[in-house]
């Protein structure tokens, strides 16, 4: 028997339950892990919600981790017992030990940490996407990132002020401020207490933004799309707030021939090649001291109900682990 969060029926936090569960041998193509840190995410919540459906119930929660190989099953040569290990995977990260699909783990680096491996593998392979692929962040560009103290957005701030952006944060507190601005952002936003789109266009001295990264959704919107320049782009990747509501497409063209995506971690990292590529670049980057890794609350597993009511009173600051 092992121990996991389970959620037997989505609500509040208090549906998180640590409880025993069975950890069978790894199948083919399958490792069995021990976890040593867990990272916290908001997509938990959403899937502890509702908001975004498991495949069923009960499930585990939890969807990023690091730890070490205890086994492994028929077919899989690349990893063996005493890996050290991380991953990104859609549940089943709120677990001492658990059984994963070989393809979905990365080797850490000596110099990278389980807790930042933990931390690493869903936020920082989202942050570097985000500044890559979904729009290539270049000297001179300017940026806007929403909620910059938070877990992406210390991460991406960092990276983006590394990349040579002019970098815009907004914020829900003077301390977030400060840490946004330790953490690369060259102006940041209180926009609970301050029109942020007319900051930015004070900021911007009218110019505006090449690209808005928007993980808060609904409170933001349709402010965001004020914040660019002709023909930036409006890349919406979470819902801290809650959805986007829908807007006809027209509104792209009135804000000056906008682009606009959806992205999701799934479409960016879905071959081997490409998580690799993604881990390697990451690693480097903290390897490099490019990127430090803000891990600043850490909770018992058994303690996730607490750390799921930090996360949405927005009472934590950069990345939070649980220690299985
Ligand atoms: N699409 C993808 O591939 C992908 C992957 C990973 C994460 N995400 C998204 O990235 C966003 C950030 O994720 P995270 O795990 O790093 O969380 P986080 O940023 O550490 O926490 C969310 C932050 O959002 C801000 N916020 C604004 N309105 C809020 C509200 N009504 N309730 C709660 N928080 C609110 C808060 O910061 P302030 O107090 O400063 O406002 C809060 O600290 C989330 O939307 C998540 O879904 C997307």
């Amino acid at each position: 028997m092992t121990k996991a969060v389970r959620v037997h029926k989505v609500g509040g936090p208090e549906v998180l339950t640590y409880e025993d569960v069975e950890v069978g041998p790894p199948g083919a193509g399958e490792v069995r892990i021990r976890q040593h840190a867990v990272g916290l995410n908001f997509i938990d919540v959403y899937f502890r919600t509702g908001l975004y459906k498991a495949p069923g119930l009960p499930f585990i929660a939890g969807n990023e981790a690091a730890g070490e190989v205890l086994a492994v099953g028929p077919g899989v040569t690349n990893f063996h017992p005493g890996d050290r290990v991380a991953y990104y995977f859609n549940l089943g990260g709120y677990a001492s030990e658990r059984v994963i699909p070989a393809d979905k783990l990365v080797k850490l680096p000596d110099h990278i940490t389980y807790e930042q491996g933990a931390v690493l593998m869903l936020k920082g392979l989202t942050v570097w996407y985000l500044l890559h692929k979904t729009f290539k962040v270049e000297q001179g560009h300017r940026v806007l990132i929403h909620a910059a103290a938070g877990g992406i957005g210390l991460l991406a701030c960092q990276w983006a002020r590394a990349l040579g952006a002019h970098v815009i944060g907004t914020v829900g507190s003077k301390a977030k401020a400060d840490l946004a601005l330790a953490n690369g952002c060259d102006h940041v936003i209180l926009y609970n207490e301050e029109n942020f789109v007319e900051r930015v266009k004070q900021i911007s001295r009218g110019e505006l933004c090449d690209v808005v990264y928007d993980g808060v959704g609904k409170t933001t919107f349709p402010g965001s799309l004020s914040c660019l320049r002709p023909r930036g782009l409006f890349v919406s990747f979470g819902n801290a707030s809650g959805p986007v509501p829908p807007f006809p497409l027209a509104e792209l063209n009135n804000h000056g021939s906008l682009f606009a995506t959806r992205p999701k971690l799934n479409d960016y990292v879905g071959t081997r090649k490409e998580l690799l590529e993604g881990a390697d670049t990451l690693f480097a980057a903290v390897i490099n001291g490019k990127l430090h890794v803000p891990i600043n609350h850490a909770y018992a597993l058994k303690d996730a109900a607490k750390a799921h009511i930090d996360l949405e009173s927005r009472a934590t600051t950069g990345a939070a682990i649980l220690r299985p």
